[in-house]
């Protein structure tokens, strides 16, 4: 039987990507912010309760890492206690919830990849609260697997690869940071990932998905790492090669050409963020690939995959 799927955050990166793929697995309830605010409990409970999803998929987030330093509390509501209502109301259902987390819960002084096991120290606030929603999944008892990812991007909504195109066409000189360490995620990648893990389960167990062997936590990014500045170059080698007319693209950069020339790097400290982040966040996505068999491409060959594509 195909299980109801209750989808947040569909206007954002990989809730829009996730939107596109689940109508595979099941019927999709996706309420958006005006009609599931993560900070209204009330709301959340009714929603909740009126849908009786078999599957909760928490793609919503507050994601704008440099204004949660201002704006912890609203951070928090949306990142953690909203998310504990869901899993409490998911215990409930005995449904399963799915949520992503981030690689800034680490404090980036490793310099081999992060696993699961190791200890989570955030450097900012963002990550903060997004620790605190992992805690409170976790502690909710309900059955649950939290994703954490890293770098997301699309060729929707805000993120470092629009930024780059559209400074691409304002500046011939572009400076980027070299000094901190990731994995670029396509969010499209990380959506088919996700509908992959979900779509064995629910092979797996006919649709009987809340079960506490299913639950724990898993790194799921792209393979491979990279720095912001070799992200930026490849960004822009990436579009000096893709087909013309690409309409997400055209968009992009408002049909404006792409004036930059040269990509230089610089340091953190000589960006001058008021915002700490992790120097190296790439995670192993050895467990992922153990427990479910699912693997993630390298971040170079999804970033040309999306300039192949020319839906957004
Ligand atoms: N972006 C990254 O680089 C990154 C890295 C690691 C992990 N992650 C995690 O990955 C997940 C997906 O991130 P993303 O980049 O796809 O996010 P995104 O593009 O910023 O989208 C966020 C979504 O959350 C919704 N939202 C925000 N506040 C809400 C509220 N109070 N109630 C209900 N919905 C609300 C937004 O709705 P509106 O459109 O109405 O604002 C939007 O649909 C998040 O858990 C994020 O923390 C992201």
């Amino acid at each position: 039987m195909k299980p109801a799927i209750l989808l947040t955050g569909k206007t954002g990166q990989l809730g829009a990507e996730l939107n596109r793929l689940l109508p595979k697995l099941g019927e999709v309830i996706a309420p958006d912010r005006s009609e599931l605010d993560l900070r209204d409990p009330e709301t959340i409970r009714r929603v909740m309760r009126d849908a009786k999803p078999q599957l909760v998929i928490n793609a919503a987030a507050y994601t704008a890492v440099d204004a949660s330093e201002t704006d912890e509390a609203n951070a928090l509501a949306v990142n953690a206690e909203g998310p504990q209502v869901l899993a409490l109301e998911a215990k409930k259902l005995g449904a399963l919830l799915v949520h992503f987390s981030t690689d800034y819960v680490f404090d980036g002084s490793k310099d081999t990849p992060y696993a699961e096991s190791d200890s989570p120290n955030p450097l900012n606030a963002y990550g903060r609260t997004k620790l605190a929603g992992e805690e409170a999944i976790r502690n909710s008892g309900a059955s649950h697997l939290i994703f954490r990812t890293s770098w997301i991007y699309a060729t929707i909504g805000r993120n470092f690869l629009l930024t780059i195109l559209r400074l691409a066409t304002e500046r011939e000189e572009l400076k980027i940071v070299d000094d901190q360490i990731g994995a670029p995620t396509s969010a499209r990648d990380l959506a088919k990932a996700t509908t992959a893990v979900l779509n064995g389960m629910i092979a797996r167990t006919s649709g009987q998905l809340a079960s506490p062997k299913v639950t724990g936590t898993y790194h799921m990014a792209a393979a491979g790492q990279a720095n912001w500045y070799e992200f930026a170059k490849a960004i822009l080698e990436e579009a000096a090669r893709a087909p013309q007319g690409l309409p997400w693209l055209t968009s992009a950069t408002n049909g404006r050409p792409i004036i930059a020339r040269r990509v230089l790097p610089t340091s953190t400290q000589a960006f001058g963020s008021p915002t700490h982040r992790p120097a190296y966040s790439v995670l192993s996505n050895a467990r992922l690939i153990e427990g479910f068999g699912v693997t993630l491409a390298d971040w170079r060959a999804q970033l040309h995959e999306c300039f192949s594509s020319s839906s957004q």
